[in-house]
Parts: C-alpha cells; structure tokens; sequence
C-alpha cells in the first residue's frame, strides 16, 4: 500500500531498499539515534521479508520524494491488543534535511496511527541530546506528554546516554491541530 502526501510517498518497502538502509546505517549521524539493526545487505533484506510477512504489526514504509527518490524509512512497531505503537523515523540522504520532509513524514504517520489504523497511543525513545527530533517535535506543536526519562537507554559514541520517554495519545493529537498551524504554514 501506499500513502501520499505533500511532499512524500510512503510506499511499502522492498527487498531492493536494503542496500540503502545499509550505507545510511553505516552513518553514525543517523545510527545514533536509533535502534539500527541489519549491517549487511543480506541482513537487511532479511528483516525486510520478516517485516512484509508481519504487516499486520510491523507497518513500516520506504520514504520517496515526488520526484521517487528514496530518502528514508518510517514505521510502527504496534501491540494491537493495546491500540499501541512504537513510532520511528529517519531521513537517510542527508541532503534532504531541512528540506521539511520529516515534518511531514510524522505528520502523515501519526494521522495514518491515529484515523486509519485506529491507534490510541504512539510512543518513541528520543536521546536527550537528539536536538533536531526535539525541535521537530516542538514544530509538530508538541503533541502528547514527556511521560518519563529512560537511563542510559542508547550507546553511540563511546558511552551510554539517556533517553527521553514520548507518547500522544489520539485525543491530544486531534485536538493539537491548531497549535500546529500557530507554529507552520501547515
Ligand atoms: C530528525 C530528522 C528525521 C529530521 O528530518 P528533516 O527532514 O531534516 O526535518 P524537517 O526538515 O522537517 O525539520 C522540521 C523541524 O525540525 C527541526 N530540525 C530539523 N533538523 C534540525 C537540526 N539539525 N537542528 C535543529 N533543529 C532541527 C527544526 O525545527 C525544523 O524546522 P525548521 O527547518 O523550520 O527550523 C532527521 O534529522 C534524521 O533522520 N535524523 C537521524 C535519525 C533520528 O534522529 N531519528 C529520530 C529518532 S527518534
């Protein structure tokens, strides 16, 4: 399935995408931060498949330009008996940062979470010092509630460093909307 939106289509993955989910991987400025697995392509196509043949609880989608160039991955980890999913995202070519792409992305995913999928609550793990999600977030209006602080939860860069626990809750992104557009042409 596909999902359109302003500036991106967020289109189902496949098995040919794992060779640039492994060089963004080999990027530390993009690895910090999350929870990378699959360091070789056969790895990745192999947690590719894995995640197609459990699409019911794994909705993860390759992110593509207008234009279809691939730029990035997103998705939800979901408890379905709990209405709940664990969100990630990231943009992988580096060039496209700041080209407003992540915005929407997590704009597009949590209104798919919320309205399509019927989700009640979307939760991350952000690193405290991840200053670019912080700010994306705040941007996005600062749905949801810090619900608490995860010690020494990452390791990137020689040590271990916190994290910060997030989660909204449907109610509270619907209701977010106009301070959303106080904060973007949106
Ligand atoms: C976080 C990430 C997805 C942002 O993607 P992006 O496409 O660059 O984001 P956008 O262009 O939509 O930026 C939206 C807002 O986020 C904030 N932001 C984005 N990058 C930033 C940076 N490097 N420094 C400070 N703020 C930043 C800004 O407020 C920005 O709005 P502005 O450009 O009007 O000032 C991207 O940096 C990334 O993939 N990082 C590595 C992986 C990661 O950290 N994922 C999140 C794990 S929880």
């Amino acid at each position: 399935m596909e999902i359109e939106s302003k500036k991106v289509n967020l289109r189902a993955m496949r098995l040919d995408d794992a060779g640039h989910f492994v060089s963004w991987l080999k990027d530390p400025d993009i690895s910090r931060f999350i929870n990378a697995h699959g360091e070789s392509v056969e790895a990745q196509r192999e947690l590719i498949a894995q995640a197609l043949n459990h699409h019911d609880t794994s909705k993860i989608f390759s992110v593509e330009t207008k234009d279809g160039a691939l730029i990035g991955k997103t998705g939800f980890f979901i408890d379905k008996k709990n209405s709940n999913a664990e969100f990630f995202i990231f943009i992988g070519e580096k060039k496209f940062w700041r080209g407003g792409y992540g915005y929407d992305v997590c704009k597009t995913m949590w209104d798919y979470g919320f309205k399509a999928l019927g989700l009640h609550r979307i939760y991350s793990d952000i690193a405290e010092d991840n200053v670019p999600i912080k700010n994306l977030w705040k941007k996005l209006g600062n749905p949801g509630k810090i619900e608490g602080k995860k010690r020494e939860h990452f390791f990137y860069d020689g040590a271990f460093h916190d994290a910060i626990h997030i989660a909204i809750l449907r109610d509270e992104w619907l209701k977010s909307a106009p301070e959303r557009k106080k904060h973007t042409s949106e």
